[in-house]
């Protein structure tokens, strides 16, 4: 009886000692001391022992009991306790790691001029319109002066879908839909997309975009489109640039002209921005060809306008300094995080 009650205690303090883990110490705790474990056998079976035998072996039982609990409770503590750290270890967060860095999106640099044109002229009391991608020919071409074997249709290599139905080559036909609808007086602008069947290099592209101005009213004269652009190129480019109007021809305009700035990098001296020149050319324009008016329904000897088309992605990437096209519509992340 004796040497069982040893071996009881050294095999169950020998478990307890190498039990790994809370579940393992409860088996042990049952295997010994729980309804059917052996010390409780033990005890169970000490009403067969002598008279004499029964108080040692009952308090040798006791001893081993209480070895017995007191080691399970110390490695239950013990085991909680590692358990405990273990699973702070595990959740362990250091905050001093740097966080997953979000992209945050910005303008397009085309979209963020033409915001800055629009807030121009819509500062001096112009509205916005827009007019459709896809146009007739009449709107492209024929109401803007431009009849069927005009060589301006050459230069510009028009896609068309059907005869009549094309993409639009320019933003004018906007001008002659306003024309159409709006009695004078009229203050527009119309910027868009606009596609030409041209080959993509630095300098070309088959979709770009122009903003289309037009004013109509009595008494409209060259003095007030020279007076507007000037103000806008200011505006745009900052006050110290100057203008100049150089003549030129548009089937749709007359008298018509193109306006360049002075270099806003060589201040006029010539450099590589402006190819050496000194002025850079941002803009064409004129006064409103009567017979376009005309064919608007407007009558050209009460009410005159002027015009103007401007080039976006010239214009931006003259005040931008970019010096190829193609950026603006790879939509590479390293190009557009600059603007
Ligand atoms: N539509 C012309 C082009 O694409 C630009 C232009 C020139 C527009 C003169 C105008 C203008 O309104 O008056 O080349």
């Amino acid at each position: 009886m004796k040497e069982k009650l040893e071996g009881i205690k050294s095999e169950g303090l020998k478990g307890i000692e190498t039990a790994a883990d809370l579940q393992a110490l409860d088996a042990i705790r049952v295997k010994y001391l729980g309804k059917k474990g052996e010390l409780t056998a033990v005890l169970r079976g000490m009403g067969a022992l002598s008279p004499e035998e029964r108080p040692i072996v009952g308090q040798m039982a006791n001893e081993v009991r209480n070895a017995l609990e007191e080691a399970l409770e110390a490695k239950k503590t013990y085991l909680a306790g590692a358990a405990k750290a273990a699973k702070l270890q595990n959740e362990k967060i250091d905050v001093t790691l740097p966080g997953a860095r979000q992209n945050i999106a910005r303008r397009h640099p085309l979209k963020q001029v033409l915001n800055e044109v629009t807030d121009i002229f819509v500062g001096m009391g112009f509205s916005l319109v827009e007019g459709p991608d896809i146009e007739l020919d009449y709107y492209n071409f024929e109401a803007l002066n431009i009849p069927k074997n005009h060589p301006a249709r050459d230069t510009q290599d028009t896609f068309y879908i059907t005869d009549n139905i094309l993409l639009r080559t320019q933003t004018s036909p906007v001008q002659v839909r306003v024309m159409e609808k709006q009695k004078p007086p009229i203050r527009i602008i119309a910027p868009g997309m606009v596609f030409r069947s041209d080959a993509v290099d630095a300098t070309h592209s088959p979709v770009f975009h122009q903003i289309e101005g037009l004013v109509v009213d009595k008494g409209v004269t060259m003095g007030d489109l020279k007076g507007t652009l000037e103000i806008f190129a200011k505006k745009l480019y900052g006050e110290d640039v100057t203008v100049r109007f150089r003549p030129h021809h548009f089937p749709f305009t007359e008298p018509s002209a193109e306006l360049d700035i002075s270099c806003f990098v060589c201040k006029g001296k010539g450099c590589r921005v402006c190819k050496g020149e000194g002025w850079i050319e941002i803009l064409g324009c004129g006064m409103v060809h009567p017979k376009v008016l005309r064919g608007c329904g407007i009558d050209p000897d009460v009410y005159s306008g002027f015009a103007f088309g401007i080039g976006l992605e010239r214009i931006v990437m003259r005040k931008l300094g970019v010096d190829d096209l193609r950026l603006f519509f790879e939509n590479d992340i390293r190009f557009l995080k600059q603007f």
